[in-house]
């Protein structure tokens, strides 16, 4: 049998993508494992599930770094010490640069609440409702250098209400997200021909 796929997830805030990612690849049945999470925010809510559940957490703090090539090495360090070969970033919210994610082609990426490639950046629910937008979703995609582009692997849609808020048209996505994001790493582990090589 060969090797599960080394996966580690990045994440800044309440971590429930990654949750669902740490559960999705407990099953035997998933071709991959949850070796590494790795935050950039000290104060991230996730990293109680990562204690709670015995799951390697690097708390790299990008503010203790002065450029971004410093913090990204820090983070490539981290990596390589698991031997990491995927990772998902879910709810990441600094911006990699092009070395980092050329470096990691095909081996990142990302979900984002909208259907891209509509709403790129941020408070996609708040821009799609003042569009008055009737569709909206969420996409797991490969990374690539400029923000928020690059082969979308899964979409999943949801309509849009005429009373939504931001809050409840983005409780709406996320439960997509959470089928979304187990999805696309299941495509992406069939599809790493050779995860050893990069
Ligand atoms: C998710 O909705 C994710 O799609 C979004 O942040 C949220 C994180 O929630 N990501 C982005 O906006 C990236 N541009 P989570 O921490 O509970 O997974």
């Amino acid at each position: 049998m060969t090797q599960p796929v080394r996966v580690a997830v990045l994440f800044s805030g309440r971590g429930s993508n990654m949750q669902t990612l740490a559960q999705h690849l407990a099953k035997p049945s998933v071709a991959g494992e949850f070796v590494l999470a790795i935050t950039n925010r000290p104060a991230a809510k996730g990293i109680e599930f990562c204690q709670a559940q015995n799951v390697p957490c690097a708390v790299i703090d990008h503010k203790a770094f002065d450029t971004r090539a410093g913090f990204e090495a820090a983070m490539q360090n981290a990596l390589d010490e698991e031997e990491v070969e995927l990772i998902c970033a879910a709810g990441f919210m600094r911006l990699l640069t092009p070395d980092f994610v050329t470096r990691w082609h095909d081996r990142i990426i990302n979900i984002h609440p909208s259907l891209l490639p509509a709403y790129k950046g941020l408070d996609t629910h708040a821009r799609v409702l003042a569009d008055g937008a009737k569709e909206h979703g969420c996409s797991v995609h490969y990374m690539r250098a400029e923000m928020d582009d690059g082969p979308v692997i899964v979409q999943k849609r949801v309509p849009v209400k005429a009373d939504d808020t931001p809050q409840t048209l983005a409780a709406r996505v996320l439960k997509q997200e959470y089928i979304a994001y187990p999805e696309a790493i299941d495509i992406v582990i069939k599809n790493l021909k050779n995860p050893k090589l990069r």
